[in-house]
Order: C-alpha cells, then structure tokens, then sequence
C-alpha cells in the first residue's frame, strides 16, 4: 500500500492491521516519533493525519491509507508546526525529549483547529505524558502561541510603553 508522509508518498510492506508506529518506526526509519505506552495513553507516539492529531500505536496503517500523514520530521514544513518548534525552543521546553515530538505535534493540531483556545481548551487538548514534569513549559509555550503567554504579554507592554512614549514625545 502507498502511504503519504511529510510530503512524500511510501510504498509499505506492512500488514493492513500493524501499528501505524511500527511502519513509520521500523520500515520506514523515520524515529522521531516514539513508543511509549502502546495502549493510547501516553501521547508519545502522536502524528498528525489530515492536520489532526492521532496516536499512532492504536492507528492500523490500513486506515491511514491515502491521507496525508505528518510526523515530526516534516512538522516544520507546516507554518503553524513551525512555530510550535520555535515557541519549544524559546521556552526551552524539552527535558529528556523522549515524549517532546507528540506534544509538539499536539500542539500542532490544536492550533491549527483552534487559533486562539482558552486555557480550559488548552488543557483539555495537551494531555500527553511527561515523566521529566514540562507541564508547565508545555502550557506557558501554548499559551504564548495563543497570543495570551508571557511574550505575548511582554510584546504588548512593549507597544503600550511605545505607544506612551511617542504620546508624550508628541506633547513636548
Ligand atoms: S505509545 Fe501511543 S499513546 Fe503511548
Ligand atoms: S521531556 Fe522527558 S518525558 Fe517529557
């Protein structure tokens, strides 16, 4: 079967009923995303179909057939990806990084579905695993992206402080 990722297509050898994981792990080399739990609980091996996120060690390859599959390899092609790499970065998000790759892909598919969610569609979203505890990185990074987070708010001091200063310069 032919399978479309990051822009390219595979031909795969697999099984219909294997892992999407195991294919895009074992046949394909592609090892950014990870196995963590097997049983959809954990988020590490998260991919992007379509543009929405899905766990890929409880995904058969046969149901991804024809559909356009991201992992983490290509997320940077996708503008909004992009800039979830770039907020990870300035928020020095990753600890260990083994689960890093399916939250950056969560985060991916939230902000693509939903521009600007509030903190409650935030956490309802961003429920992968993390033993090294980045929780807080994780939320303030999002957060950041939805335009509410710290350099959101830093810029917008800026502006206003700007704002004030040509105000005053205009008076003098
Ligand atoms: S490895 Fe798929 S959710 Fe944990
Ligand atoms: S950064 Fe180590 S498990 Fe999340």
């Amino acid at each position: 079967m032919e399978l479309h990722i990051n822009g390219k297509t595979y031909s795969v050898q697999s099984e219909g009923d294997t892992p999407l994981l195991w294919v895009i792990r074992d046949e394909l080399g592609l090892t950014g995303t990870k196995y963590g739990c097997g049983i959809a609980q954990c988020g590490a091996c998260s991919v992007l179909v379509d543009g929405e996120v899905m766990r890929s060690c409880v995904t058969p390859v046969e149901g991804v057939k024809g559909r356009n599959i991201t992992t983490i390899e290509g997320v940077e092609e996708d503008p909004i990806g992009q800039r979830v790499v770039a907020a990870w970065v300035e928020h020095q998000v990753p600890q260990c990084g083994y689960c890093q790759s399916g939250q950056v892909m969560a985060a991916t598919s939230l902000l693509k579905q939903t521009p600007q969610p509030s903190e409650a569609q935030i956490a309802a979203s961003m429920t992968n695993l993390c033993r090294c505890g980045t929780y807080n990185a994780i939320s303030a990074a999002v957060q950041d992206l939805a335009g509410g987070g710290p350099s959101a708010a830093a810029e917008k001091a800026r502006m206003q402080a700007a704002t004030a200063a040509n105000g005053r310069g205009m008076r003098s």
